[in-house]
């Protein structure tokens, strides 16, 4: 790209534009030209492999011809109609996302957003059981506006304090950081889900309207639940009358090798969030899956939700040919086969690289947890703080190699495309490979 054109480009943005979650002085975005499958281009021609599927959502990768037609197709036809009728493309999706569901799902309400999404979960939680209380984790992220925020348990929630009431936090089956040996999986869930039971117990279990967890613990670590912990908290909620919502914006859309992240313990929850992967960021569509139970209700109550772009038919029809994209192309198979390379390799990085504590993966989904020492655990940076910018350094030292990424707290986020071959992903696990030398050596 010419010089002057960037200039202008770099110019605006700094003078116009607000970036999310950054003191904005000292910003200065790559420019970014063009971008294809698991790549994308800098203004300088640069090459970058996209490891993090941007925000760990663009799961068919950049410049899907089949979505993008999609989009035109039906921006030609009728961009828009309002939420009140029915249209092709719009009951299309809801019969889709119903089929790709667990059994027990019913009806789908779209939203735009994973954090929307949530909202309208919360709300629906609160008008089905006439309860008031909602509990979520700590180590969680679930959206950016006042209720999701709330529902987050990590500083992103600090500035929508003092909170909404009724928000209680729990803490996540974090085993790495626990300092207690369970010996076994089953034993770690038991601890966590009695501990979980005895709060509720404590909170009143008849106020408590839902549980929200994500599946997977995403941008948080990539905490995977240990076997018997999705069923404890089930029982939890069956035996309290209490709704189990599993937010998948990330986890679902075949993050993890199948199409929701609960598929791969079975689990059955009341209500399913998700967004991201069902149009991979082509345009923004989100929803909130729901039971029987909770569609029967609503048969004879009104659902006090709405949103002008609710069930958009630009975003339904992206979203038709995401799913066609999933399947003709095979994204969930070829997820779990690369999700098995990338786990052979990230154990391979941990056993080689002293600042490697952990290192947890399931399907392309994965964190690279760093310590400054292995035998205490002593994260590479305090939770919360990184006055050096530790993080930041090793994040910019992966880029200036071509391995675009992003890190939160002490963790390597590492959630490549869907669509990466064998040979990309082993080519950017080598760069990864070299930079986790460079903090053996110069940080840790
Ligand atoms: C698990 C989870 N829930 C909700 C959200 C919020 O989604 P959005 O940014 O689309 O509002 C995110 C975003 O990263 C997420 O990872």
């Amino acid at each position: 790209m010419e010089i002057i054109k960037v200039n202008k480009i770099k110019e605006q943005d700094k003078k116009y534009n607000l970036h999310s979650w950054s003191a904005q002085g000292n910003l200065n975005p790559d420019v970014i030209e063009k971008a294809e499958g698991i790549y994308f281009w800098n203004s300088d021609g640069k090459k970058y492999f996209d490891m993090s599927s941007q925000l760990v959502n663009l799961n068919v990768g950049h410049g899907n011809k089949k979505i993008i037609d999609a989009i035109k197709k039906q921006a030609e036809k009728m961009a828009y109609m309002g939420p009140g009728y029915a249209v092709d493309v719009r009951s299309e999706l809801a019969a889709k996302v119903i089929e790709k569901a667990p059994d027990n799902m019913a009806k789908v309400f779209f939203t735009l957003s994973g954090a929307e999404s949530n909202e309208n979960a919360i709300k629906i939680a609160k008008m089905v059981t006439g309860r008031n209380k909602v509990f979520s984790r700590y180590r969680s992220y679930h959206g950016a506006s006042y209720g999701a925020a709330n529902l987050s348990g990590e500083p992103r929630r600090y500035t929508c304090e003092p909170g909404i009431p009724g928000f209680v936090k729990f803490f996540d089956p974090y085993i790495y950081r626990e300092g207690i040996d369970f010996g076994s999986e089953e034993a770690a869930s038991k601890y966590y889900v009695n501990k979980l039971r005895e709060q509720i117990i404590y909170e009143g279990p008849e106020s408590v309207a839902a549980i929200f967890i994500e599946t997977i613990t995403g941008s948080n670590g990539v905490i995977i639940p240990p076997i018997g912990y999705l069923k404890g908290l089930r029982d939890i909620c069956d035996d309290y009358g209490i709704m189990l919502v599993c937010d998948e914006v990330m986890t679902g859309w075949g993050r993890t090798g199948e199409w929701f992240g609960l598929n791969n313990w079975n689990l059955e929850p009341d209500m399913i969030t998700f967004a991201k992967g069902i149009t991979c960021g082509y345009v923004p569509l989100g929803g909130v899956i729901v039971n029987k139970k909770i569609a029967d209700h609503f048969d004879d109550n009104v659902l006090y939700c709405g949103l002008t772009y609710n069930a958009h038919p630009i975003s339904c029809a992206a979203g038709c040919a995401t799913i066609k994209v999933y399947e003709d192309e095979k994204l969930i198979e070829n997820c779990k086969a690369m999700g098995k390379i990338l786990g052979e390799e990230l154990e391979k990085l941990k056993e080689k690289h002293a600042s490697v504590g952990d290192v947890r993966y399931i399907g392309l989904f994965s964190a690279v947890e760093l310590v400054k020492d292995k035998a205490s655990r002593e994260a590479i940076v305090p939770y919360g703080k990184d006055p050096e910018k530790i993080m930041g350094r090793i994040i910019g030292k992966l880029k200036e190699k071509g391995f675009s990424t992003y890190s939160h707290e002490n963790c390597i986020i590492v959630a490549p495309p869907l669509i990466i071959k064998e040979e990309e992903l082993k080519e950017a696990l080598v760069l990864l490979d070299e930079v986790l030398d460079y903090v053996d050596k110069e940080i840790i």
